[in-house]
This record gives structure tokens, C-alpha cells and sequence, in this order.
């Protein structure tokens, strides 16, 4: 499932060719994602993938013209692939895999993929035996050598009945990874670690206390991260979404937990984001059984859970850096610099809990950025833009932390 639409598609121009699998079907679906997010798509499909689905399906869903025909006038295996972003084909056969693997030109795709200079993405799908036999692993590891980002194909019943490799990878990881083409590797020297969503602290077998994070901020910025190039551990509380495609996920249910994990990561971690909404209390007793309803007025007594950014503060290295969040419904920027400071954190992001689109559960954040010199608030942005700006401060003030402590560059 992916979290949001962003923005971050619109206007690239993407050379999606499709070959001759029964996969083709699903490809259809991916072109009307790839237009609905407002990128340009031009489908390019081999002689074979159109007796699966027609030209006119790809046309109608891309609103452009699906070219098949080298043979149809004006150079056309030059002119497509020149000024795309990116050329993506799915499904891939293994006939295509082969044919770009030894530099074919004998149909529109495979001499468009020859002339092409921007980054391919490579989607596989085929019968397990002719994904597996070593013909097809030579190709693939020589589209490899090639530069040609490859995404495997998934596990599972294939459509010719057998249980095994060879299914096109979902959407959401072809998504991802294409969107980590087209962006810009800042972060591929960073170790990320991000804590998102609530905890929960369980009171008996049936209640627990919680909030109502849903984990989409900690989510975006893992996902973000992964774009950019860096290596993500996500470690989650209890949240509806599924793991971002790359990232390492490590899922936990109380504060406890979450503090345990965080301090086997964190000292790997060049970055420590804890987007976490953490329950600042928990029950001072679990009660094994149901607590009966029959106790009219039953007192619940509670314990301090730690502080697992502000222990982050006092054990950090000082190459580290440290970002919190802090969800506000007044005094922002005071609330934020006080924790800025109590917290020994580098930035905390401060997140409106009452406004309309921003805080909980919400696709979209406004947020003001806090450092000990500086406070900027961003404009109103999907969770995915807001993340992005979150790195791009972070990135910022890594530059400055190092140049400080003469080590070497970010
Ligand atoms: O003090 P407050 O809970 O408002 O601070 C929020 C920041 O502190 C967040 O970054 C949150 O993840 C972190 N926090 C924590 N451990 C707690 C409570 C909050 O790491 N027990």
C-alpha cells in the first residue's frame, strides 16, 4: 500500500516498455498509477506483449500513443528514448532480458533501450525454470554490469499453475525503486534509524493505553531515507501500514521495547529520528486476568515509561545527529527550543496535533523546524515532502557537525 500521491512523478517523462508475459495485465495498472501521479508516459510494447493486451489499453491509460513498429517512420527507437527520465520495463521476458543482454536492436524496445542514456528499471516475470536456468541469470547479471536496476520478481503461484520465483514484484517496490532512481543519492553514506507510530502499553490481556499516531511521519521519512540512498532501520509500535520496500523494519508494542531496540541501533545509526509518539506513561502493574467490571471504580496506577530521545542525548556520538518531534497544540516554537535543549537533540520537528491536515492520522504535516540558532516553518506539505525537507535540514546541519569536529565530509 502506498501511504500517499505525491508530487514527486509529475512531469517526469518515463519509457514504459512491456513484453510479451501474461503480466502484461498488470502493467496496464501501473501505467494508470504512473498517469494518475501526473508523469508522461510512453509505452513501447513488443510484438508478443500485444497479443496479451492491446495497444489501445496502453493508450487510453497513458493518453499517448503506444508505439510498437521500428518500421514506422521517423527514427523512432532515437527520438522515444531520448528525453525520458527513466525507461521501465514490465513484465520483462526472458527473451527481452536476453535480447538487451546481447545488445539486439531487431524491435522498437530493445533499439530504444540501446540508444537510451537515462537509468533502466528492469521488472521481471516468467516461469520459475526459465527465471532460474542460467542463461536467463547470465542476462540478468549482465544487465546488471550494464547499470540496468533490476527488481526481482516475487515468490509465489505463477500463472501457469507452479509455486515458485518468478512473479512481477508489487507496485509499491517498483514504485519506490523508480522514485530512488530519479532521486538524488545525498543520503547514501547515511545509517538512518527512524521510530514511528504509537506504543501501546498493555493494562490486562484485553486493554491497553495508546495514542493516536499512525506512524505515516516515521513512515514517510523511512521511505524518503531509502529514495536517497541511505540504509533504513524503521523500528515500528503497532501501526495499519505496510513495511517501506528496502527498509529494515523492527516492530515493537511498548515503550520498553522500543527503548531496547533503539539502543541495539543506535550506536550504528548516523541519524536517529524518533517520530515516535511514545507513551510517556505505562501501567505500574499487568494484570494477568481481565480486570473485572464488577470493580466500580477501579484506580489505575501508572509508571513512568524512559525517555528514550533524551538517554539518546546524553549517549550519543558527537558525529551523531539527533532529530525529535514533538506534537504541539500551543506555544510551538517555545515547547520545541525547551525540548531542543532538554533533550540535547540537533533539531526537533514540531507538529500542530490541532490543526485540520497536520499532526495525527492526517496525509499531509505542517511543520516548524527548531535548531539552537534557527526556526523555520514549512509550508503545508503531503508527509512525503515533509520528509524530504526534514533530510535536506538534516543534511545541512551534518555538514555543519562535521566541519566542526574535523572529520571527514558527510
Ligand atoms: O517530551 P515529549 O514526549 O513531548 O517529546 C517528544 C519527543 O521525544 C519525540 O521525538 C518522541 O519520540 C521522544 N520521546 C521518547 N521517549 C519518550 C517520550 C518521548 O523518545 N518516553
Amino acid at each position: 500500500m502506498i501511504i500517499e500521491q505525491t508530487t514527486l512523478l509529475r512531469g517526469k517523462k518515463i519509457l514504459f516498455g512491456v513484453s510479451g508475459s501474461i503480466a502484461a495485465f498488470k502493467a496496464a495498472g501501473w501505467v494508470s498509477s504512473l498517469t494518475k501521479e501526473e508523469a508522461q508516459v510512453t509505452v513501447v510494447m513488443t510484438a508478443a506483449a500485444t497479443r496479451f493486451v492491446t495497444p489501445l489499453t496502453f493508450a487510453a491509460l497513458s493518453g499517448n500513443e503506444v508505439q510498437s513498429d521500428i518500421f514506422a517512420g521517423g527514427m523512432a527507437h532515437i527520438a522515444l528514448p531520448a528525453a525520458v527520465d527513466a525507461v521501465l520495463i514490465a513484465p520483462a521476458t526472458a527473451q527481452t532480458v536476453a535480447r538487451l543482454a546481447y545488445g539486439f536492436a531487431d524491435d522498437l524496445l530493445s533499439a530504444a533501450v540501446l540508444a537510451c542514456s537515462s537509468p533502466v528499471l528492469i521488472c521481471p516475470a516468467m516461469n520459475s525454470k526459465m527465471l532460474t536456468h542460467p542463461a536467463t541469470q547470465r542476462n540478468l547479471a549482465t544487465l546488471r554490469e550494464f547499470g540496468y536496476t533490476i527488481v526481482e520478481p516475487e515468490s509465489g503461484r505463477l500463472a501457469c499453475g507452479e509455486e515458485g520465483a518468478g512473479r512481477l514484484a508489487a507496485w509499491d517496490t517498483v514504485r519506490e525503486t523508480l522514485l530512488g532512481l530519479l532521486a538524488t543519492q545525498d543520503m547514501a553514506e547515511q545509517q538512518v534509524l527512524i521510530t514511528a507510530g504509537p506504543t501501546r502499553e498493555p493494562l490486562d490481556p484485553a486493554r491497553f493505553l495508546s495514542n493516536r499516531s499512525s506512524g505515516k511521519m516515521g513512515y514517510a521519512l523511512a521511505r524518503t531515507a531509502k529514495r536517497r540512498g541511505a540504509a533504513v532501520t524503521l523500528i515500528s509500535g503497532p501501526v495499519a501500514l505496510e513495511p517501506p520496500p528496502g527498509v529494515a523494519v523492527i516492530h515493537v508494542e511498548t515503550a520498553l521495547e522500543m527503548a531496547e531496540a533503539v539502543s541495539r541501533s543506535a550506536a550504528a545509526a548516523s541519524i536517529v529520528v524518533k517520530a515516535a509518539a511514545v507513551a510517556d506513561f505505562r501501567a505500574a502493574a499487568f494484570s494477568a486476568h481481565k480486570i473485572k467490571k464488577t470493580v466500580t471504580e477501579p484506580l489505575l496506577e501508572l509508571a513512568a515509561n524512559p525517555d528514550i530521545l533524551a538517554s539518546l542525548g546524553r549517549n550519543r556520538r558527537p558525529d551523531q545527529l539527533l532529530i525529535g518531534f514533538a506534537a504541539e497544540s500551543d506555544s510551538h516554537e517555545a515547547e520545541g527550543r525547551r525540548k531542543l535543549l532538554a533533550k540535547k537533540a540537533d533539531l526537533i520537528v514540531v507538529n500542530d496535533i490541532l490543526g485540520k491536515n497536520t499532526g495525527f492520522e492526517a496525509d499531509t504535516n505542517q511543520v516548524t523546524l527548531i535548531t539552537l540558532e534557527t526556526a523555520e516553518t514549512l509550508e503545508l506539505l503531503s508527509k512525503e515532502e515533509t520528509a524530504d525537507r526534514i533530510w535536506d535540514k538534516a543534511i545541512t546541519l551534518l555538514h555543519s557537525k562535521r566541519m566542526k569536529h574535523g572529520t571527514e565530509q558527510v
